[in-house]
């Protein structure tokens, strides 16, 4: 059988992460993304695991485009991430729709034209709104009232895998991350944690956009996530269409600065966080996809960040490390 995966939007964060968990198992990636940069990948891989990615320019929004990539690739299974983040779909709503509504639509038409078995999709915390009570966690059983159109757009998308199982019998998992942080997320509205990481190893002052408590995610752990949920069906029971939260660990951003400060202790003093609350539960009850796929990673907050910070000073050293995400002043 085939080990191709096609992974959309894998110039991104996680996507760059999905590509290294393939590459170290021995599969091979097939990166399908309308933007060109592959620098988060590399700042992920050596030369020679560089050599095992394939690339493909193309954009979701195109269905021919895509349908294309698609058949090309062989790919038994999907892993689609391309997306446009809160603030751009904020900024352009219609062009939020097309990548994010259409794009997932096309994404699952040319997976049924050319056979593939399985699509693991991002979707997002934020088909949930704040809630009413911070402390009750909500699980997949909870209302969505999402607040933003990202948040929409992900719960249509929801949909549209539900259909795409009850009309032609194509399984998928649908995951919604809430703050995913690590080496690579330098966008999107709850990016500013990890950027704040950047900041602390390079010794300049930086403030996180936001305050309150989120559920932050690690990335390798969410990467390896997709993943699985690419590879199988749940063992808990029949296949389907299935969406699941994922939980790591609930902090508020003050806990977050003390750990970077734990992390990195020449940074004392340099982080802050001033901001709003997200518009999104700071907890989500992920433990469906844990009995639906046993035996996924949970790396611990502080070991994220201390793997996270030592990432960011060896490419610091190594004079490549990107910093187009740090204000200018
Ligand atoms: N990062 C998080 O905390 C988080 C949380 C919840 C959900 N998600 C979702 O997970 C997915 C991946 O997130 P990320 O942080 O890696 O995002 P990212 O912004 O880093 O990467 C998204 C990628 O999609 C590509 N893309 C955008 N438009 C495209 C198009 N028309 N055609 C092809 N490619 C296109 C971009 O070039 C980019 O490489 C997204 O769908 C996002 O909404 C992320």
């Amino acid at each position: 059988m085939s080990n191709h995966y096609l992974v959309t939007g894998a110039l991104g964060c996680i996507g760059a992460w999905v590509v290294r968990h393939l590459v170290h198992r021995g599969d091979t990636p097939i990166v399908f993304d309308l933007g060109t940069d592959a620098r988060r990948i590399r700042d992920l891989l050596d030369d020679d695991e560089f050599e095992r990615v394939q690339f493909v320019h193309g954009d979701i929004t195109d269905l021919d485009a895509t349908r294309r990539a698609v058949e090309a690739s062989k790919a038994k299974a999907i892993v689609h991430l391309a997306g446009l983040q809160v603030p751009f779909c904020r900024q352009d709503p219609a062009l939020g729709a097309r990548v994010n509504v259409l794009g997932t639509i096309h994404m699952f038409e040319a997976a049924l034209a050319a056979g593939v078995q399985r699509i693991c999709y991002a979707s997002s915390a934020a088909v949930f709104g704040p809630g009413e009570d911070d402390d009750v966690a909500p699980d997949e059983t909870a209302a969505c009232e999402p607040v933003t159109h990202y948040g929409v757009y992900k719960r249509a998308n929801e949909g549209t895998a539900r259909v795409y199982w009850l009309d032609k019998k194509l399984p998928s998992v649908g995951l919604r991350p809430l703050t995913v942080y690590g080496v690579g997320r330098d966008r999107g509205m709850t990016s500013g944690p990890t950027t704040a990481m950047k900041a602390a190893v390079l010794g300049k002052p930086f403030q996180i956009g936001f305050t309150g408590s989120t559920d932050f995610n690690y990335v390798a752990d969410t990467a390896a996530m997709f993943v699985a949920c690419a590879d199988a069906a749940p063992a808990n029971g029949p296949d389907g269409a299935f969406v699941y939260n994922l939980h790591g660990d609930t902090v508020d951003t003050a806990a977050i600065v003390a750990a970077i400060e734990r992390a990195h202790p020449d940074a004392k003093g340099l982080i802050t966080a001033a901001g709003p609350h997200l518009p999104i539960p700071p907890q989500l009850d992920g433990r469906a996809i844990h009995a639906a796929y046993p035996g996924l990673p949970h790396t611990a907050l502080d070991a994220g960040i201390r793997a996270t910070v030592r990432r960011f000073v060896e490419l610091r050293d190594a004079g490549r490390l990107d910093v187009s995400d740090l204000p200018t002043n």
